[in-house]
């Protein structure tokens, strides 16, 4: 392996004709944000946005709320469709798409913008209107995307939550949105097999008085039931559909989307995005980071139920201009060249995904990338979690050819675009960091008092100045939003991840420092997958950490104490993994449970979590025990290992 701080300095063909070309490039637009904020997102805005009318002040800060471009008035369906049609974008493909079956649709700009507004116009049609909240439950199909657009279009505040959530899980956020209309489809291919999403739904609805439609998409064909009056086919609406529906002009500060995310407690939270200052910040990324090219193709893996999604398949790209690729099903399906042929098929020029899937498609072997050809890329991307440099170094040589430079991606839900990575035409690589700061964002690595670290110190990473794209306070909760964000340094935007920061400024991001794992990339809170299974009838008590996993980076492991009765432990290990997985998707299935008569608990009655992951990550328990109520509990759980 190489050495760790190697730099790969972009590559001189790529930086010759990069967007933003050479560190001098970058250096004088990092400077020019950080000095005059003002004018350098305000000159952004009016040059890459569309605005019905201009806004009065660049931005307003009340810690810990911002708003950008006060006053003004912008759409961003307007911005990501209408104004591409009176040039040469008009039928060039905005979305490409491959269904898992390995059926594909090409859509242009002009057809995207028919498709958006008749269904736009059946939202109207039926009485949807801006401030109204609709959730998208939906498999990967360009129809997901319209949904969302058509959202945007009329200002309904749309929140999509991914497909691998249970009717629970999607129930919760109905609830707290109240939701007036669910999008759906009949379900999704997900590794040849059914994903039955209308079913979810159904039980999902039953108890939220809120919803009064429900729009169900045909995708897999297979029979649903339809519930008179609150169910519609989205082919029957869509029948009678007028074609005309105008963007509606929406405030700069619009809300745009909820997006539920794990925080440090049980209860998800409503991340909230709005419109004109996300829109801006995403289309800019697209050409900093991803080097965006009139004729490039462009695909992100990701699922349009994650920010990434948001971002980079759908606002981002379509805001810039792109054409942007969207699969629908599963990378190893039908077999593990999935990926390479469809980077071969589509000739794929930009190819943004996260550590997990590449360390699991590294595991198969080199044989499947090499039998297709790659030599359409000439850009990859990395984002969600850190990648290890094994993991980098095998990405940058197998599938780009050494010649691609790659863009580690850090950012977050709550930051609504990348905030640090590299422009790959002037910033250097080293492998498992994501280098520099994006203009305007000034990020810092701070102790406890939020004094900034020396070079090479770990720390919080914070963010000390409000950026266009970062959310605007938690959905009904802004005492929440505070406590979370701006109360451990106060004022200051803390991310909830460490980091340290080199002498060159790299900035290296070493996990979460809350109770949040991140398993492939997804995250999820521990108190989530404890609330869950001590709704089991069977458990007194649960406690959940991360340990870490060679492909997923962290697998759940579940630390159970059960109440009085007699069990059967290895038959209820398998049903409360089964439990978590109806309870919030299968993807928090915890890999490992381990029963235990108690859990380690301070004086005060606080599990000790940190013990717990000592006991999963190398089975010795070190550090401060005195507070612990019953050292027995922990030697017991630890002997529970060895047994096997
Ligand atoms: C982690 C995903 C290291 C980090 C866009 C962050 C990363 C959390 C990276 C946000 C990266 C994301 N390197 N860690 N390039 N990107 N993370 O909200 O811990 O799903 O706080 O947003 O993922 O996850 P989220």
């Amino acid at each position: 392996m190489s050495d760790l701080t190697a730099i790969y300095p972009p590559p001189a063909e790529f930086a010759a004709k990069a967007n933003v070309s050479g560190m001098a490039a970058y250096q004088a637009l990092y400077d020019k944000a950080k000095e005059h904020p003002e004018e350098f997102w305000g000159e952004l805005a009016e040059k890459e946005l569309h605005w019905f009318e201009k806004w009065n002040h660049v931005f307003e800060w009340n810690p810990p709320f911002v708003k950008w471009f006060v006053g003004g008035k912008t759409n961003l369906s307007y911005n990501c469709i209408d104004r591409h049609l009176n040039g040469p974008r008009k039928n060039k493909v905005a979305i490409l798409w491959e269904g898992e079956p390995g059926d594909q649709r090409a859509i242009t700009y002009q057809e995207l913008h028919r498709l958006v507004s008749r269904f736009a116009s059946c939202l109207k049609a039926r009485g949807h209107k801006a401030g109204d909240r609709a959730i998208i439950y939906m498999p990967m199909v360009p129809e997901a995307a319209v949904a969302m657009l058509a959202c945007a279009r009329l200002g309904i505040v749309h929140s999509v939550v991914f497909g691998g959530f249970s009717s629970e899980a999607l129930k919760a956020r109905i609830l707290d949105l109240e939701a007036q209309l669910v999008i759906t489809a009949d379900g999704g291919w997900r590794r040849g097999k059914e994903i039955r999403l209308k079913d979810a739904a159904d039980e999902a609805m039953t108890g939220c008085p809120s919803v009064k439609d429900c729009v169900v998409l045909r995708r897999t064909g297979s029979t649903v039931p339809m519930q008179e009056g609150r169910d519609h086919w989205w082919h029957d609406l869509d029948a009678t559909a007028s074609e005309d529906c105008p963007a509606e002009p929406l405030d700069s500060e619009h809300p745009l989307y909820v997006l539920y995310t794990s925080g440090t407690t049980g209860k998800p939270k409503g991340i909230l995005h709005t419109t004109a200052g996300y829109a801006l910040q995403a289309a800019m990324t697209m050409k900093w980071v991803f080097d965006l090219k009139e004729e490039d193709t462009y695909w992100c893996t990701a699922d349009i139920g994650w920010v990434t999604g948001h971002s980079y398949i759908v606002y981002g790209p379509l805001a810039a201009g792109a054409t942007t690729l969207m699969y629908e099903g599963a990378p190893d399906f039908p077999n593990f060249g999935r990926f390479w042929r469809i980077i071969e098929k589509y000739k794929v020029n930009i190819f943004y995904t996260s550590p997990t899937a590449i360390r699991a498609l590294l595991r198969q072997g080199d044989q499947w990338p090499n039998a297709h050809d790659l030599s359409s890329l000439r850009l990859l991307g990395s984002v969600g979690e850190p990648i290890n440099p094994a993991a980098w170094e095998w990405y940058h040589r197998v599938i780009g050819k050494g010649r691609c430079p790659i863009v580690d991606t850090w950012w977050q839900t709550e930051t609504g675009a990348i905030l640090i990575a590299p422009m790959p035409g002037a910033v250097g690589a080293k492998p498992g960091s994501g280098t520099l700061p994006m203009p305007g964002i000034l990020p810092e690595v701070v102790d406890f008092n939020g004094n900034p670290m020396g070079d090479d110190r770990e720390g919080f990473l914070i963010i000390r100045r409000p950026w266009p794209s970062m959310l605007r306070t938690l959905w009904g909760d802004p005492e929440r939003y505070k406590e979370a964000y701006w109360s451990r340094i106060p004022g200051i935007y803390f991310t909830g991840d460490a980091a340290r920061r080199d002498k060159d400024g790299y900035f290296w991001i070493l996990g979460r420092v809350d109770d949040v794992m991140n398993v492939s990339g997804h995250r999820l809170s521990t108190m989530e997958v404890e609330s869950a299974l001590v709704r089991h009838p069977a458990v007194a008590e649960a406690a959940v950490v991360g340990k870490p996993h060679e492909v997923t980076g962290q697998a759940v492991c579940a630390f159970v104490s059960l109440k009085k009765g007699d069990h059967d432990t290895a038959a209820l290990g398998k049903e409360l993994r089964q439990w978590v997985a109806h309870e919030i998707g299968a993807f928090a299935r915890p890999e490992e449970i381990r029963f235990s008569e108690a859990l380690p608990k301070t004086r005060s009655g606080k599990i000790m979590r940190r013990l717990l992951r000592d006991i999963v990550n190398n089975n010795t328990v070190s550090g401060d025990v005195t507070t612990l109520e019953d050292m027995n509990v922990l030697t017991r759980l630890a002997a529970q290992h060895d047994e096997g």
